[in-house]
């Protein structure tokens, strides 16, 4: 017999415990506002998924100074550039002098083990391994979540809104009914072909390549464990692949004047699609989506995780607004708010993109050309500035003076010279 779900009621039901979920809730819990996170995912699972690493100096500002960044000072790095290469020289970019702002190299499953313990250690209703979510009545003021606990507990979450975190492929995207929403999206012709290898870095700061054979870029874990990609077809089959034809591919696209990358053993591989994808608007009702749940960006510029860091910037300003003193205003323009800085995101990532990436029908002229804009870029401090800005981040959105983010944000904001 199928006993009634269990009731239980919670100011904002947060579905996804990515970035944007976990963020979310430990910012909103600064404010007083209690929430409840559910992710499909077990806990295990959403602390080994590798992502990229690059925090932008707004994410890195907003976590140190609101208690959960104390690890990322003490273990991911500070980088003060790149290094662009093309014909087999490099030429560096360096951030402090033109932006005022730099990145730190910390991968996103750390990220979220500091905030999930975080969120533990301040006994925040975490609940992972649930089933059959679904989201109910975002139209109305009472909207529900419905799912079923890892021990088969059906339960029923009252709420006063939704924030939907759980990414691209999660249920709160397709709760905007499709007349509602405009799907904007493109596909690029490209794959990008990953690996982790056992090997010391090959360089202090990342390098992206651009070469005659296609993109290449150069990461970094650990001191022993380094993360590399190139340019492949979406369709590749990265398990055919021998480790002596992937080291073989990397070195003809990098290697150089000088510069060797340090092989190792391949001890994993895959290939990511690259797709741009933004939803418009960013809410329905009640119902308000953040980070990968409203858009996908393509990781050459390494904006997704950082994209999901400042809409929950955004929308727990609005929430606080809202539940402190009664007024929908910042949650009405939160869509728009949030989308100023997912288009300039599209638009840099769709930039280096095009820029370092070969395309399958380049002529001779798009190639010649493609090199014409490498050396502007990198030869101009007009042209290296906007790359520096765009990748240390541009200044989070202070819409709410009162919130318990506004001090970090006014500082880091101005940070920038
Ligand atoms: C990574 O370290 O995985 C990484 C870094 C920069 C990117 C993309 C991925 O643009």
């Amino acid at each position: 017999m199928r006993t009634n779900p269990h009731q239980e009621r919670t100011r904002v039901a947060v579905v996804g415990a990515g970035p944007a979920g976990l963020l979310l809730s430990h910012l909103l819990s600064l404010s007083g506002i209690d929430s409840v996170v559910i992710d499909v995912r077990t806990r295990a699972d959403i602390e080994a998924t590798m992502r990229a690493g690059i925090l932008e100096q707004g994410t890195i500002d907003l976590m140190t100074g609101t208690g959960v960044g104390a690890r990322l000072l003490s273990e991911g790095r500070r980088h003060e550039g790149v290094a662009i290469r093309s014909r087999g020289e490099s030429r560096r970019i360096d951030f402090p002098s033109l932006t005022g702002r730099a990145v730190h190299l910390y991968p996103q499953h750390e990220v979220l083990k500091d905030l999930v313990a975080a969120r533990l250690d301040d006994g925040a209703d975490l609940r992972f391994g649930v089933g059959d979510v679904s989201v109910h009545g975002v139209t109305t003021d009472t909207p529900v979540v419905r799912f079923t606990e890892a021990d088969g507990t059906r339960v029923e979450l009252a709420c006063a809104v939704v924030a939907g975190c759980d990414g691209s492929q999660g249920v709160c995207r397709t709760a905007v009914p499709r007349q509602a929403r405009t799907d904007y999206f493109h596909a690029y012709p490209h794959g990008w072909f990953g690996i982790l290898t056992e090997a010391p870095p090959s360089s202090d700061e990342l390098v992206y390549a651009h070469s005659d054979r296609g993109f290449a870029l150069i990461s970094s874990r650990t001191p022993t464990v380094q993360r590399m990609y190139f340019q492949c077809d979406p369709a590749e089959d990265a398990a055919a692949w021998s480790d002596e034809r992937i080291w073989a591919e990397l070195r003809a696209r990098v290697n150089g004047n000088g510069f060797e990358l340090q092989e190792g053993p391949v001890i994993q591989r895959g290939v990511i699609p690259m797709r741009s994808y933004v939803v418009d608007p960013m809410s329905h009702g009640r119902l308000y989506l953040a980070g990968d749940a409203a858009h996908t960006v393509p990781p050459t510029g390494a904006k997704g995780l950082n994209l999901a860091v400042a809409d929950v910037a955004v929308l727990c300003q609005a929430l606080e607004r809202f539940f402190h003193q009664g007024s929908s205003e910042l949650l009405d323009s939160y869509g728009r708010t949030a989308s100023d800085r997912v288009w300039r995101a599209q638009h840099f990532s769709w930039w280096m993109t095009s820029m370092l990436h070969t395309a399958p029908d380049a002529d001779a002229f798009g190639r010649r050309r493609q090199l014409g804009e490498i050396d502007q870029l990198t030869g101009s401090r007009a042209g290296s500035a906007y790359l520096a800005e765009a990748y240390t981040g541009w200044p989070f959105a202070l819409t709410n003076p009162d919130s318990v983010i506004s001090d970090t944000v006014r500082r880091s904001a101005e940070r920038a010279p």
